[in-house]
């Protein structure tokens, strides 16, 4: 680790796991902070990434009634299912796990109490939805309604799918239950648990007044507009449910606690069990104030989840700090929320069919393809619309026409002319000094746009700097010269060839598989990035799948090193597979 070397965690949303994930949320919440990650461990930073899939709420409970099985066994498949699209994807979790284990529990309940010794939580009655046909309180997903905000017809009990906005599910017109149908659902009155956000209208705007320039518009916006409000007020984090974390304190044994009061806490409890997985205390450099004020914590999430980031856990986590003693937690430093990818004009949506399969595309298409295409029309700022005829022309048009036929074509000239050595180049010219001058700054300007997740306008730079490779090799021609000049050949493909292992390094955090290919093909022993290993772990609620990320190998690839003349090449492979458009363009059919 350089000097300059800092701890980031980055924080990715915990997917509720009842169902494949479906593309858009993988271009959404899930690719964006592998990029990321991986860049700054490139750069020489110490990345913590961590997730795990939220197991718990009505999302939950509601499959298992669908399929007939029970909650734990919906999170089983899923969870498992989750951890192969990331596998098949690359995507490198430090630690992914899920929110059933002992130690988020214990996290919870640990959180619960400091927030309740803090004057944070109280206890209160609390009227709810009562549906007499089920003889059940209507918690979150099972009632649904009109948006007190809105008006849209089919917003959920716990939050609006239109607008984002969240509120107490009794502020919703025309109620009905999803169990029954019901539309004449009762009043009643229950105990609950609140959190008293109230006391924080004023902490979490001053906060967001402050060092937020580096915040999204959208989510800045989004978070200004509810603060200004000043409308925080106590929010029941219990439900009146069987399935989630159980409430430390005697009396209380049928409740649990809200989803969204334990899933946040993930971040936390997940550095906190990679602790006990590498058997230390380090996770306490990314988290703990009192060590490491200067930490740096992001997360990664869908629009539809920036209430619950940037105004619940900062305030949760203001909470746990302002008691006696005991430790401080960091706050988020950014949260680099996107808007939605669409597909058909509408969001992907299960229910009503119109999803692509995040487990089920990995299966009929490369990676990379899918990092290169998700990356190209991320809806970083505004919403944006997958389309298989777009598809098919990024990876012909883009992917490989620009970039795998450059490296491809390149490497195979030396491989087989150069009898499989780097070429050793004679004195450079200025066409030659100027590419490698201009590809060189891309380790600045392309590595400032991946820092700032800016992942889509990386993509652009990128891009522009191998269609200059190409533009060079146009003029050079090696191909020709090497009859007549074969010196001159040499110089021209040695310069092209130290482009493409810059652009190699360039494009690695989107193209993680092909480029560690290239790396090897160039000669280069070490690999570019650690590996990916799932493992069980053992704890009191049970066994449990956890995905794990050794990087230990390969470190401080971020910057602009001498490709070396004489380097052996290994015989190169196409980078990657040309689609065939009829075949693609069959999915659209199908
Ligand atoms: N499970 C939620 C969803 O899928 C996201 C939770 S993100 C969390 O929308 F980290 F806050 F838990
Ligand atoms: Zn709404």
């Amino acid at each position: 680790m350089t000097d300059q070397s800092r701890k980031i965690l980055v924080g990715v949303a915990w997917p509720y796991v009842n169902g494949e994930k479906h593309i858009g949320q993988i271009a959404g919440a899930y690719l964006p902070p592998d990029i990321f990650a991986r860049y700054q461990r490139m750069a020489g930073n110490d990345v913590l990434m961590v997730s795990g899939s939220d197991t718990h709420g009505t999302p939950i409970t509601l499959q298992a009634e669908k399929e007939g099985i029970p909650p734990a066994a919906v999170v089983e498949k899923y969870h498992k299912l989750f951890v192969e699209g990331c596998v098949a994807m690359g995507l490198t979790f430090d630690l992914y796990t899920h929110t059933d284990t002992q130690n988020h529990w214990e996290v919870t309940q640990q959180l619960f109490l400091r927030h309740l010794e803090n004057g944070y939580i109280y206890q209160d009655t609390q009227k709810q939805w009562y549906d007499g046909q089920s003889g059940r309180f209507l918690a979150d997903r099972y009632v649904e309604g009109t948006c007190p905000f809105c008006g849209f017809t089919d917003a959920r009990g716990d939050q609006c799918d239109n607008c984002g906005r969240i509120y107490d599910a009794l502020e919703l017109k025309n109620p009905r239950s999803k169990i029954t149908g019901n539309t004449n659902l009762e009043v009643r009155e229950t105990e609950h648990f609140f959190l008293d956000l109230g006391k924080l209208n004023e902490p979490l705007s001053q906060w967001v007044e402050t060092g937020k320039e580096h915040w999204r518009p959208n989510v800045i916006n989004f978070t200004k507009g509810q603060l200004a409000l000043k409308e925080l007020r106590g929010r029941p984090i219990t439900r009146d449910i069987d399935w989630g974390v159980t409430i430390p304190l005697p009396g209380f044994e049928g409740k649990r606690i809200y989803v969204w009061y334990d899933a946040v806490i993930g971040y936390l409890s997940a550095a906190i069990e990679w602790g006990k997985l590498t058997d230390s205390d380090a996770w306490r450099e990314w988290w703990d104030a009192d060590i490491n004020p200067d930490a740096l914590i992001y997360n990664f999430i869908g629009k539809d989840n920036i209430p619950f980031h940037t105004v619940i856990w900062p305030g949760m986590l203001m909470a746990y700090n302002d008691g006696e003693g005991g430790e401080k937690f960091n706050l988020p430093y950014d949260v680099p929320a996107n808007e939605y990818l669409n597909f058909r004009g509408m969001q992907f949506s299960t229910s009503r069919g119109n999803v692509i399969g995040f487990n089920s595309v990995l299966r009929e298409f490369q990676a990379d393809a899918w990092r290169y295409a998700l990356t190209a029309v991320a809806p970083e700022n505004s919403d944006s619309e997958f389309t298989w005829p777009d598809f098919v022309e990024r990876i012909n048009n883009e992917l490989v026409a620009n970039w795998g036929n450059l490296a491809n074509r390149m490497l195979g000239f030396a491989y087989k002319r150069f009898d499989g050595v780097v070429p050793t180049p004679g004195e450079l010219d200025q066409a030659d000094t100027d590419l490698l001058d201009e590809v060189k700054y891309g380790f600045k300007s392309v590595g400032a746009l991946y820092n700032a997740a800016r992942f889509k306008p990386a993509l652009q730079e990128i891009r522009r700097l191998s269609q200059r490779v190409n533009q060079y090799l146009n003029e050079k021609a090696p191909w020709q010269s090497i009859k007549t000049d074969p010196a001159a050949a040499a110089t021209s493909v040695y310069v092209a060839l130290q482009a493409i292992d810059w652009l190699k390094t360039l494009w690695s955090p989107i193209l993680p598989h092909s480029s560690e290919a290239l790396h090897s093909y160039l000669g280069y022993p070490d690999p570019l990035f650690g590996c990916q290993y799932t493992e069980e772990v053992e704890d009191a609620r049970g066994t449990h799948l956890v995905l794990r990320y050794d990087h230990s190998g390969a470190s401080g690839h971020w910057q602009a090193g001498t490709l070396p003349p004489g380097q052996t090449l290994k015989e190169p492979q196409p980078l990657f597979i040309k689609l065939d458009p009829a075949e693609v363009l069959g999915e659209e059919a199908a």
